[in-house]
């Protein structure tokens, strides 16, 4: 999701891209996400780690913030 993000011009904070560091969690509004590779530190809850999570619902909604 972080790729799609940056390609449509915006652009969250990230830093490692592999699930470590936290730096692009985002908030989770509505739907569901799931990882295809356990995390070292999953994310708060109703946050979602923008490199490494994946959709997993037909609608998604994820907040980000302005850095
Ligand atoms: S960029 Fe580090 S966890 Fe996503």
């Amino acid at each position: 999701m972080l790729e799609l993000a940056e390609s449509v011009g915006l652009k969250p904070a990230h830093a490692c891209k592999i699930g470590v560091c936290q730096s692009c969690s985002a908030s989770l509004v509505q739907g569901d996400v799931f990882y295809e590779h356990s995390l070292t530190h999953s994310p708060a809850e109703q946050q979602v780690l923008l490199c490494s999570a994946k959709p997993d619902s037909d609608e998604l909604t994820i907040e980000l913030t302005a850095c």
